[in-house]
């Protein structure tokens, strides 16, 4: 399967500044090969970012909705509103929504459930925080996120992504090394491919932490590293397509 190198915009740009981005980024992008893009605005955005996207191939992502369909559920976004407006992904668990916002596993894989029967595709992020990694508590930690978040789905796991992203390396400018994130990653395949009995083929494993132009090579070079969630430099249209070229060239 094609690396999936996505955007993680977070709580960042206006619809004035998305305009703005797709401008610029377009160009540099064009004969990108090999290499699936994806960005995730802000709700706000999607609007427009889908109308200034719909004649190309990138892909567009929620950055986390709510199960429901609809309902009294003040403030939260529903799968039907993401697959009206064109979006294919969702980003699901991010640490962010884990740590700031409280959500469990459990909640997590009613949304991942739910993503999949709205034919979302969900991007499940897994990673462990500095304590739990000074604890040795990484594996068992990822483990526990990703039997929880995909419980029930197993056999579906050709439709989902996983993200390994180290709370610790997320906004910190500190990234995993190469070889600290690959034995994650060859953990989490090894795990879903028995739990998936084997079908977990279309399924990337993507880092994210602090991924920029500088440290994408040496980790896209890694086996088991499918692609990546990147936040901080992707919201500049330059930076994000340098990650994009240096993973279609490896
Ligand atoms: P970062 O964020 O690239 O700024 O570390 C990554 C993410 O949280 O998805």
């Amino acid at each position: 399967m094609a690396y999936l190198i996505a955007a993680n915009w977070k709580m960042n740009k206006t619809v004035a500044e998305t305009e703005d981005y797709i401008q610029r980024f377009l160009p540099l992008v064009e004969d990108t090969k090999n290499v699936e893009i994806m960005i995730a605005p802000p709700f706000t955005s999607i609007f427009v970012a889908s109308q200034k996207l719909s004649n190309t191939d990138i892909k567009l992502g929620g950055q986390n909705m709510y199960y429901k369909e609809k309902g009294a559920f003040t403030g939260e976004i529903s799968p039907l509103m993401l697959t009206e407006l064109g979006v294919s992904y969702v980003i699901l668990g991010h640490s962010e929504r884990r740590h700031i916002f409280g959500e469990k596993d459990s909640l997590i894989n009613s949304k991942v459930l739910s993503a999949l029967e709205h034919g979302l595709r969900p991007i499940l992020c897994v990673g462990e925080t500095l304590e739990e990694r000074e604890q040795g508590r990484t594996l068992s930690v990822v483990e526990r996120q990703i039997r929880n978040g995909l419980a029930g789905v197993e056999a579906e796991m050709s439709r989902i992504d996983i993200a390994y992203e180290p709370v610790w390396a997320i906004g910190t400018g500190v990234n995993a090394t190469p070889e600290q994130a690959e034995e994650v990653h060859s953990f989490i395949r090894n795990l879903i491919n028995e739990i998936s009995k084997g079908n977990d083929q279309g399924t990337r494993i993507m880092y994210g932490g602090s991924v920029n132009e500088n440290n994408a090579e040496s980790l896209i070079k890694q086996p088991n590293i499918n692609g990546f969630l990147v936040g901080t430099a992707s919201l500049d249209p330059e930076r994000f397509s340098q990650i994009i070229k240096v993973s279609q060239e490896v």
